[in-house]
C-alpha cells in the first residue's frame, strides 16, 4: 500500500481521521471509536486543543498528579506533576514528607540570563569588523525599541551584545552573541524577534559600510548556563534515621558514594540525571513550559566540563549530610501556554501563581526530591520493590481484572515479591 497523501493539512478534521482509519486499520470503525473517545465533550475546549498544533486528530492524556508537603524555603507547596511513569509522584511525595521534618528544601536562583545569537559570515579584516560593530552597537538597541518597550517596563530587556570571532571553528564564522533578561516570561518570542531585528540592522549597516556580511540564521540558545537555580537539603547525619534507615552513617556514606559514581561514570550519570528529569519534566509539563528546551539545556550543562556527569552532588562535612543540585532552567509563568491552557493555569494556581524565579526553585526541588528518592531506594532496598508496587496497577489493568480479582491480587502481593510473571500466574490461577 502507498501511504502517501497530498494536501493532508487542507482536509477537514473528519476527513483526516477517516483517512487514518481507512489507511491503517483493518477495522476502521474501532480506530474511529478510540480517536473519538479521547475528544473532549466540551467542543470549545476541544477546538482550543485542536488549534495548538496542525493535524490534531485527538488528545493523548497523561496523568496530572500532585505531590503535597514540599517545604521549600520555609513555605509548604503542593507540586503538580504531569507524568505517565507509575512511581514518580509517589517518590516525590515520599521525599517531600521525609525532608519536611528535616528542615525542608532550600532553593536559590543564582542567575536568570538568557542567550541568543545571530550567526553570520564575514570574509575580511576582523579589526575593521570590530570597529564597525562598536560603532553600530547602539543601533541594535534603538532599532529594537518597539520590541523591548514592554519588557523594559517589566524590568527586563537586552542586557548586552558582543561580537564573537569564531574563525577557529569555521571559516569566516562570526556571531552576535546577545544576552537577555526576560523576567516572568520564558522569552523565546521576545528573544527571537530581537535577534531577527539585529540581523536586519547588521545587514543594512554592513551594506552602508561596504562590508560583505552574510547572515546565516538568528535564534535563541536553549543552552542557558547563566540561568541557574540551586536546590539543597541538609541535616545532621543522625537525623537521617527512619524505619528503612536504621544506620544513618552507613546510609549517608553509601549515598555519597552513589553520587560520586555518577560524577565520574557517564553510563551511570545519564540514568542518575534521568531520575532528576523525572521530577523536572513533570513540573515543567504541568506548568506549560517547553520540556524539550529544558532537557536540551540541562543535558548540555551536565557536559560542561567535557564529560557528561551528575547534576547533583553530596557530601558529609562535620557530621552534616548535604545533597544539592544546580541546573539551568529557562521557564515562564506568563505568556505561551500559561495563559491558554486551562489546566496549566490551574497548576500555576495550585503553586500560588509563582514568578518565573519561584517556579525555577520549585522545579529544581522536584528534581532533587526525585533524585533523593531514587538513590535512597538504590542504596537500600533496590529500585524494583517500589517500582513494582506502583506497576502492579498497570498489570492489573492490562488483564482487565474485575473488582474482586483486583482485591485478591492486591492483598496477595502485599506480602509477596511482585514480578510481572508472578502477577500473571496469580491472575491465571484465579481465573482457572
Ligand atoms: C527511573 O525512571 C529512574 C531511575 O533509574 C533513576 C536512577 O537510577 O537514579 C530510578
Amino acid at each position: 500500500m502507498n501511504n502517501a497523501v497530498a494536501g493532508f493539512s487542507k482536509l477537514s478534521k473528519k476527513e483526516k481521521i477517516n483517512w487514518i482509519a481507512n489507511e491503517y486499520f483493518s477495522t476502521p470503525q474501532e480506530a474511529l471509536n478510540i480517536i473519538r473517545n479521547y475528544w473532549n465533550t466540551d467542543e470549545k475546549l476541544q477546538q482550543l486543543h485542536d488549534e495548538f498544533i496542525e493535524n490534531t486528530i485527538t488528545n493523548l492524556y497523561i496523568p496530572l498528579g500532585v505531590a503535597p508537603n514540599f517545604l521549600i524555603n520555609g513555605k509548604y507547596k503542593t507540586i503538580p506533576m504531569a507524568i505517565e511513569e507509575s512511581s514518580v509522584v509517589a517518590a516525590a511525595s515520599k521525599s517531600a514528607k521525609y525532608w519536611a521534618t528535616r528542615g525542608g528544601f532550600k532553593a536559590t536562583v543564582i542567575d536568570t540570563e538568557k542567550i541568543g545569537q545571530v550567526h553570520f559570515t564575514f570574509n575580511g579584516d576582523a579589526e575593521k569588523l570590530n570597529a564597525f560593530f562598536n560603532k553600530i552597537k547602539p543601533k541594535f538597541f534603538s532599532d529594537t525599541q518597539n520590541i523591548t518597550k514592554n519588557m523594559q517596563q517589566r524590568g527586563g530587556g537586552i542586557l548586552d551584545i558582543h561580537l564573537k570571532d569564531k574563525r577557529d571553528l569555521l571559516d569566516n564564522y562570526f556571531q552576535l552573541h546577545a544576552t537577555f533578561e526576560t523576567k516572568d516570561s520564558m522569552g523565546a518570542n521576545f528573544i527571537n524577534s530581537c535577534l531577527e531585528q539585529f540581523a536586519t540592522t547588521l545587514k543594512d549597516e554592513a551594506q552602508n559600510a561596504n562590508l560583505e556580511i552574510e547572515v546565516i540564521m538568528s535564534i535563541l540558545s536553549n543552552y542557558v548556563p547563566n540561568c541557574i537555580v540551586r536546590a539543597e537539603v541538609s541535616c545532621p547525619i543522625e537525623d537521617l534515621t527512619e524505619k528503612h534507615i536504621p544506620n544513618p552513617r552507613d546510609f549517608a556514606e553509601r549515598f555519597v558514594q552513589a553520587v560520586q559514581i555518577a560524577e565520574v561514570e557517564p553510563f551511570r550519570a545519564v540514568t542518575h540525571n534521568k531520575g532528576i528529569m523525572n521530577g523536572v519534566d513533570a513540573v515543567v509539563l504541568a506548568t506549560g513550559n517547553d520540556f524539550r528546551a529544558v532537557e536540551a539545556g540541562v543535558h548540555a550543562y551536565a557536559s560542561k566540563n567535557g564529560q557528561y556527569a551528575s547534576l547533583s552532588h553530596a557530601k558529609i562535612e562535620n557530621g552534616i549530610f548535604t545533597f544539592w543540585l544546580e541546573i539551568p532552567l529557562a521557564l515562564g509563568t506568563v505568556g505561551g501556554l500559561t495563559s491558554l491552557h486551562p489546566l496549566v493555569k490551574l497548576c500555576l494556581e495550585i503553586l500560588q501563581k509563582p514568578s518565573a524565579k519561584e517556579l525555577m526553585e520549585i522545579v529544581a526541588v522536584a528534581g532533587l526530591a526525585q533524585n533523593f528518592a531514587a538513590l535512597r531506594s538504590l542504596t537500600t532496598t533496590g529500585i524494583q520493590e517500589g517500582h513494582m508496587k506502583m506497576h502492579l496497577n498497570n498489570i492489573i489493568n492490562q488483564f482487565e481484572a474485575n473488582e474482586e480479582e483486583r482485591h485478591l491480587i492486591k492483598t496477595h502481593f502485599k506480602k509477596t515479591v511482585i514480578s510481572h510473571n508472578a502477577v500473571v500466574e496469580f491472575i491465571e490461577n484465579l481465573r482457572k
